[in-house]
């Protein structure tokens, strides 16, 4: 019986006991609950040589999943460098960022390949195989010169660069070509679909990536699949934090306060700065509100060795000792700043607790917490979410969320002043119409929609 064979960079805590890192491998594990299947990852160590004698296999539900350590070498080329100084920042519009270096592109290779040859350990004939995210464009590729005929999709969880972007990285031909090895690309919006199919086409009229190669005439089949979450596994969570008093202590515990809440990872596309700007800017044209409002921020410290996130994170910090120097009382501080990371439930609880949800990126595939932070709502009496028109979720959500552009931070702080300042009856309004958005584009239809193109795009395609 065929099976789902999933890779990701990370395989989820519930498999390996290392903590949770993003909304990608949470979302995989709610995803595939009850599917048989297997879950290929790293484990999140690093060792100084790789063996295979390393691979782990547990049980995460119906899925077995293997996974492994990566070298010294192969962290800091694959993951560190090449991953996440060249494709993170690019694909997220910063190639300002980038710092590229051919030996990280070969670790990358390396990596790639070295998954492509476990697979070929462990999958059978007719299993199919999901790839997720940035760091696997070139699997499909070493998989195929390792003869696996099986139908293998590629799933981006972060945006795709707009060509002249894409264009800046040195290896872009490679990475487009590996690309079409997939038989289907899937992408989180119309515009990053859009984005590869014009690379493509510019490409084509001027044969710099394929030249005459007849491979270039023959695209991958893609598509758009913007992920969702699991509406009533969210709120069996939700309840189960109801039970901790946690939410209650600590949001609101001052009668008249209101809370507003950002959870993301400490990284530079999220917006940080001009969130903490525009709150600033918020308390600065309304002193009624000064002592009647908090902003708790929960950014968890994200990939502190890599070029950038320790200047983000000391910038991050000066500014929210700013707001507090300026604007906090002896009884009152305006911004609730923590890197720690919260269980699953005690986070959603404090979702459901604040007033207001506030994202901000400015460059993002998704981001899974603006549709949490609806789904947990109490219908009776729902927060507003103030969302980055450059999110992902703005595509579905905008239906009930006040936009915004994060980098106009009078106009935030004007949205978030009519976040708190909302009548019942328009919150509830849009809490309802987002809500059914979330119920209709949920996670199963997700994986349903993705796997059902999958199974049926590749089933006559002999790889050669
Ligand atoms: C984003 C990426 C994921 C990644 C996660 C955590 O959500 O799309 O692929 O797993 O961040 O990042 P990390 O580098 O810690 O795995």
């Amino acid at each position: 019986m065929s099976r789902i064979v999933v890779v990701s960079n990370r395989v989820s805590s519930v498999a390996t006991g290392t903590p949770a890192a993003g909304g990608l491998a949470v979302a995989v594990v709610d995803a595939l609950q009850g599917d048989r299947g297997l879950w290929v990852g790293w484990n999140g160590e690093v060792r100084n040589t790789e063996r295979a004698c390393e691979v782990e296999e547990s049980h995460c539900g119906a899925m077995s999943t293997l996974a492994w350590p990566l070298s010294s070498q192969s962290y800091a080329g694959f993951y560190r460098g090449f991953a996440n100084e060249v494709v993170w920042p690019v694909f997220h519009g910063r190639t300002d960022r980038m710092r590229f270096r051919t030996e990280h592109f070969s670790a990358y290779l390396h990596v790639n390949q070295m998954f492509a040859s476990h697979l070929a350990e462990h999958v059978q004939p007719d299993d199919v195989i999901w790839v997720h995210d940035y760091h696997f464009m070139h699997l499909a590729s070493y998989c195929r010169d390792l003869g696996l005929n099986n139908q293998i999709g590629f799933f981006l969880h972060i945006p795709f660069p707009e060509p002249e972007n894409l264009k800046a990285i040195p290896v872009h031909n490679s990475i487009v070509k590996a690309l079409f090895k997939y038989d289907l690309i899937g992408f989180q919006t119309e515009k990053d679909q859009h984005a590869l199919q014009s690379y493509i086409q510019t490409d084509r009229s001027e044969h710099t990536a394929f030249g005459q190669d007849p491979v270039a005439h023959q695209s991958p089949k893609m598509g758009v699949y913007p992920i969702g979450i699991d509406c009533n596994q969210t709120l069996s969570q939700v309840q189960n934090s109801q039970k901790s008093s946690l939410s209650e202590e600590s949001v609101g515990q001052c009668g008249e306060t209101k809370t507003i809440i950002s959870v993301d990872r400490l990284d530079y596309t999220k917006g940080l700065l001009e969130r903490l700007e525009s709150y600033d800017q918020f308390l600065s044209s309304n002193s009624d509100w000064q002592g009647r409002v908090s902003l708790m921020q929960i950014s968890p410290i994200s990939r502190s060795d890599v070029l950038g996130y320790e200047e983000i994170r000391r910038e991050v910090e000066r500014l929210v000792a700013r707001v507090n120097g300026t604007w906090g009382t002896p009884g009152w501080v305006p911004v609730n700043y923590m890197n720690r990371s919260f269980e699953r439930a005690a986070l959603l609880g404090l979702l459901r607790a604040s007033h207001v949800g506030l994202v901000t990126s400015l460059c993002d595939g998704m981001n899974l917490v603006a549709k949490e932070y609806v789904m947990v709502q109490e219908a009776s009496d729902p927060g507003v979410l103030v969302l980055s028109e450059f999110a992902g979720a703005a595509n579905e959500l905008d239906v009930g969320a006040i936009l915004i552009n994060p980098y106009d931070t009078v106009a935030t702080a004007q949205a978030i002043h009519r976040a708190l300042t909302m009548p019942l009856d328009e919150r509830k309004e849009r809490y309802s119409a987002m809500l059914d958005v979330l119920r209709q584009n949920d996670l199963l239809a997700w994986k349903n929609n993705f796997l059902y193109d999958l199974y049926a795009c590749g089933a006559q395609v002999i790889h050669e």
